[in-house]
């Protein structure tokens, strides 16, 4: 789970940097470019499917934990639930159920209308290329559409808030001395990462 999950946190924060470009004042020229980029370069694309695969072990990872640790503790359950953990660490599976959820509608109107929907073209200086642009443009003029975003990016940043430093901890990476520092990174990632991401769709639309 630590390992895929600091995969996904890479990912998150390359796929953050490219969407930011959605807020240039261009009508979407630097992301479409951007976007062709991601998709044709071979490079890229074994990166993809090695975070395809990355997801998929992380979710099927996170069920076998979660029957196996049920299993271990009995039918009987705990007599004491509300312990000091945060409630993040409690509730990872139903974040991150949600999360999923998420990821299938979002890659359902984005990913497949990119790679197989008949999406518009626009050109630049001579050159075709696909109007993702556009795409997610009209997508985010939906207030409905925006919402899930924004909601689902504050469950995200929740998945993060537990994810970060419990990755750290999983993979021995921590030290009473560097502990302190890795909280206050792991916190601020959860944050700000999330609110970046869920600024994109607002922007937009009040735009
Ligand atoms: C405002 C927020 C976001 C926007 C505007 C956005 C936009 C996009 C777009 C346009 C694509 C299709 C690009 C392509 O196929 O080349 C895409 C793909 C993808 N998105 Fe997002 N995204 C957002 C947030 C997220 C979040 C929070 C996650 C994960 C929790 C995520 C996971 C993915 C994945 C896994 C892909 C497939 C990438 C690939 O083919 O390698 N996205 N996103």
């Amino acid at each position: 789970m630590a390992l895929t999950g600091l995969f996904l946190i890479l990912f998150l924060v390359v796929h953050l940097i490219g969407n930011l470009q959605l807020l240039k004042s261009d009508n979407g020229e630097a992301f479409n470019v951007y976007a062709q980029f991601m998709t044709s370069n071979p490079l890229i694309k074994v990166i993809s499917y090695l975070n395809y695969a990355f997801i998929l072990i992380h979710i099927i990872w996170s069920i076998i934990l979660t029957r196996r640790n049920r299993s271990a503790r009995g039918p009987e359950g705990y007599a004491v639930t509300r312990n000091s953990s945060h409630w993040t660490s409690r509730n990872m599976g139903i974040l991150g159920t949600f999360i999923f959820i998420f990821l299938v509608i979002h890659l359902r109107s984005f990913w497949y209308e990119m790679h197989w929907g008949g999406i518009p073209m626009a050109n630049y200086n001579g050159t075709d290329y696909k109007d993702l642009y556009t795409v997610v443009d009209t997508a985010y003029a939906s207030i409905g559409f925006v919402m899930l975003y924004v909601i689902s990016m504050a469950l995200l940043a929740f998945h993060l808030f537990h994810g970060f430093g419990s990755a750290f901890q999983t993979l021995g990476l921590n030290h009473i001395k560097y502990n302190p520092m890795i909280r206050i990174v792991g916190v601020a990632f959860a944050i700000v990462v999330p609110a970046l991401f869920a600024l994109i769709p607002l922007y937009m639309y009040f735009n």
